[in-house]
């Protein structure tokens, strides 16, 4: 397991590049943490990591559930908030996507995790009082 601290969005930005750098595709990515702990600004910026858009272009996809990023697409950016069921869950077929060569990020993975591939990064992002955080980073 490792662990970083960050004391600001920009900082969690830089941890971000260097998690992103452990991580080789294929791979599936479960990023837990409560609301604003900072999922979608971390995805931002492993998403510019990985070299599959710009930071400041990407948009949480609460609300649009899969968002795919690259050209061919090389990340999908997933947010399970929204869903409550399984059969919500499996009608977003993600396993063409589980079984794809991209890389893979799931915010509140938790919710479903039973139905998540067991071969998975776990990220889970941490309130530490006022703009800390602590990230940690499990591997599969
Ligand atoms: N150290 C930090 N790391 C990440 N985000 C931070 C930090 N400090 C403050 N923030 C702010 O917290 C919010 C995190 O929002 P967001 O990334 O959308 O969270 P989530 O996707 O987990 O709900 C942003 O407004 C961001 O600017
Ligand atoms: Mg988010």
């Amino acid at each position: 397991m490792l662990e970083f601290f960050s004391g600001s969005p920009a900082r969690t930005a830089a941890i971000a590049g260097q998690i992103a750098a452990l991580i080789p595709a294929p791979a599936i990515v479960q990023l837990t943490g409560n609301l604003g702990a900072g999922k979608t600004t971390l995805s931002k910026s492993l998403i510019e990591a990985w070299g599959a858009g710009r930071a400041d272009e990407v948009s949480s996809p609460t609300f649009t559930l899969i968002h795919e990023h690259g050209e061919p697409v090389s990340v999908y950016h997933i947010d399970l908030y929204r869903l409550e069921t399984p059969n919500e869950f499996y009608s977003l077929g993600l396993d063409e996507i589980f079984d794809s060569r991209a890389r893979v990020l799931i915010e509140w993975g938790e919710k479903f995790a039973p139905l998540l591939p067991p071969e998975r990064w776990i990220i889970r992002i941490e309130h530490a009082g006022g703009d800390a955080r602590r990230i940690t980073v499990d591997r599969p």
